[in-house]
């Protein structure tokens, strides 16, 4: 969960306050001197280990333009392979974990002609133990196919893939499990015995090649009885579920729920949890014998979590965020030499960069703009760069723009902050990786200019692929003490169920702001309360917008009807290539 959470009013008093960071000058590290300093918190190894890793998007080839997660999967596989070897040996084990959403958001998935063609097998390259898919690998069939050939049921991964409630739909409509239901193994040195179940959040928009069954209704099948009985608490030291599935939920308590289910068969055992989808970092207690991980999205964070004394009645559990960068990565397993095998990766990576075009510069942003940390009337808010200077450039070649105009467009339709830096062909993946057709309807400036407000008031629009971190941030987190020093890089400073040292570099506090569901820009040539305007939104918001016109104007007796046939094709290019010519003529 982010740390901060300010609107405009509180901004002031906190960034008035005197609340420097206290360090203790004996955990500091210098880990480049010359350049900027950081300060790592160790990883408190135990008998059992685990990393893990979700909502990765496409991101294999680290984030060029930040250098707090500049490691590439080929760095990814060097660290496992050495952290094994120098820190694990062979006293503990150590168990890799996936939870899903490897597409969408980068141009290594997204630019191939099949999408994911290339970066799943970049991917599959790490030696994971478990691992599963996100509601991402659902949304087309030729994901889902992709993804159940090529990683549930491949020579690799067939005991290693697990999926407790999702089911592959075959070419002949027969349901067959997406990988394992369950999986039971004994770990290589300790020899714990473990079993593994992995539950998919309660997702109903899945193509027709997949059913997701809800985990709860799942649990109350004959399958799961069968195992429960077949391996009672007496057979098993650790049960381990993870899944695609946000470890704190206070809106639907899904994960809750799962938890009373296994904690009335398994009322002693430890169950350890790691979720994902929400894009966050946290970390939640459920109760003496439970904890929950889950390691934020894009490639940022490598998640770690130990268990220690795990045979007696009290386990100790550990989590560490670690920053997805190499200069951890050589900190954390005690060597920056990269394996054979990684350098091989990251050669492949730039190769395929490469060939994909990824690199190939279109401009340049000459500062960040932010989603979250900028308000949202701030020069480095991309919103406002959105709405004060691209979407004025917006032209229709189905109408004449002799009306007065506001675009609306949900905040959703925006992925990632714009970094100062080259304007890639991948940071178009990277910022707005969904095209769009613009629609319009004609209605009086009274109306028009109550839409985005009434929109902002309500609940979030439900549209495709809504990054889900959006909503998540409707809910107050825990405050962490505001941070502030010279010395230190911005990044994520994270509060969960044990506190706020979870992150192993401690960051400069950065603040988030609230986004409303939609922004607008209004371009105005009169002003008259019945002058008829130009109304333009992206077309997949249009049921929103229509629900707006109608509750608006609804109250007088004499009021039209706004429906889909009011609604016209705008045309003019897609907000994506708005941004890139306005980047261009920067
Ligand atoms: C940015 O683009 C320029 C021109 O193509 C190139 O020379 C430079 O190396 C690029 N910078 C980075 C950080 O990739
Ligand atoms: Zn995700
Ligand atoms: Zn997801």
């Amino acid at each position: 969960m982010l740390v901060v959470f300010v609107t405009n009013v509180l901004l002031a008093a906190i960034s008035f306050g005197q609340c420097r960071a206290v360090i203790n000058p004996q955990q500091s590290f210098l880990l480049n001197p010359g350049s900027q300093s950081s300060i790592t918190r160790e990883l408190q190894l135990g008998e059992l280990n685990f990393l893990h890793t979700t909502d990765t998007h496409g991101w294999l080839g680290s984030h060029l333009n930040q250098a707090n997660y500049d490691a590439d999967w080929g760095n990814f596989v060097s660290f496992v392979s050495n952290f094994r070897h120098n820190k694990i040996g062979p006293s503990r084990d150590l168990i890799l974990i996936d939870t899903g959403d490897k597409h969408d958001g980068n141009g290594l998935s997204d630019a191939t002609a099949v999408n994911g063609e290339v970066s799943t097998k970049i991917f599959n390259e790490q030696d994971y133990d478990l691992l599963t898919l996100g509601n991402h690998e659902l949304y087309t069939e030729e994901n889902t196919v992709l993804e159940y050939f090529s990683t549930a049921i491949s020579d690799k991964f067939k005991d290693a893939y697990v999926s407790s409630n999702v089911e592959f739909v075959m070419e002949n409509g027969h349901l067959v499990p997406f990988g394992s239901k369950y999986r039971y193994f004994k770990t290589k040195n300790r020899k714990l015995r473990i079993l593994a179940f992995s539950f998919m959040f309660d997702f109903q928009r899945a193509n027709s090649r997949a059913k997701v069954t809800s985990a709860i209704v799942s649990l109350q099948q004959k399958w799961f009885k069968k195992v429960v009985s077949q391996y009672p608490e007496s057979e098993i030291d650790v049960i381990v579920i993870f899944g695609h599935m946000p470890i704190t939920d206070p809106d639907n308590h899904e994960i809750n729920q799962v938890h009373s289910v296994f904690r009335t068969h398994y009322p002693n055992s430890i169950i350890q949890y790691f979720g994902g989808h929400s894009h966050v970092r946290d970390f939640a207690i459920f109760d003496k014998y439970s904890t929950g991980l889950q390691s934020g999205r894009f490639a940022e964070t490598l998640g770690f979590l130990s268990i220690d004394d795990v045979k007696t009645s009290s386990p100790k559990f550990d989590r560490r965020y670690i920053d997805f960068n190499k200069a951890q990565f050589s900190h954390h397993s005690g060597s920056s030499l990269q394996t054979e095998k990684g350098a091989k990766l990251s050669q492949k990576i730039d190769h395929l960069r490469k060939e994909l075009k990824l690199n190939d510069v279109v401009g340049y942003v000459p500062s960040t703009f932010y989603m979250y940390s900028k308000p949202i009337d701030s020069k480095h808010n991309i919103y406002n760069l959105l709405t004060s200077k691209v979407l004025p450039t917006l032209k229709s070649d189905k109408t004449d723009e002799s009306k007065s105009r506001f675009t609306i467009i949900n905040t959703g339709s925006i992925r990632y902050d714009l970094y100062e830096g080259n304007f890639t062909k991948d940071t178009e993946y990277i910022v707005s990786p969904f095209p769009n057709d613009w629609n319009f309807v004609e209605v009086p400036f009274s109306l028009a200019e109550l839409v985005a407000a009434y929109l902002n008031d309500g609940p979030v629009l439900l549209t495709s692929m809504r990054p889900p971190e959006v909503r998540k941030r409707k809910h107050l987190p825990r405050t962490c003490p505001f941070r502030y020093d010279p010395a230190l890089r911005k990044g994520y400073t994270t509060s969960d169920d044990d506190g706020c040292n979870g992150d192993d570099v401690i960051h400069n506090t950065e603040l988030v702001f609230e986004v409303p569901n939609v922004v607008q820009s209004v371009e105005l040539k009169n002003t008259n309360a019945d002058d008829k305007v130009h109304l333009v939104f992206y077309s997949f918001i249009q049921r929103d917008i229509l629900r707006a016109l109608n509750h608006l104007s609804g109250k007088e007796q004499t009021s039209k009807k706004y429906t889909d046939a009011d609604c016209c094709n705008y045309g003019g290019p897609s907000t994506k290539e708005l941004l890139k010519q306005y980047i261009k003529g920067v």
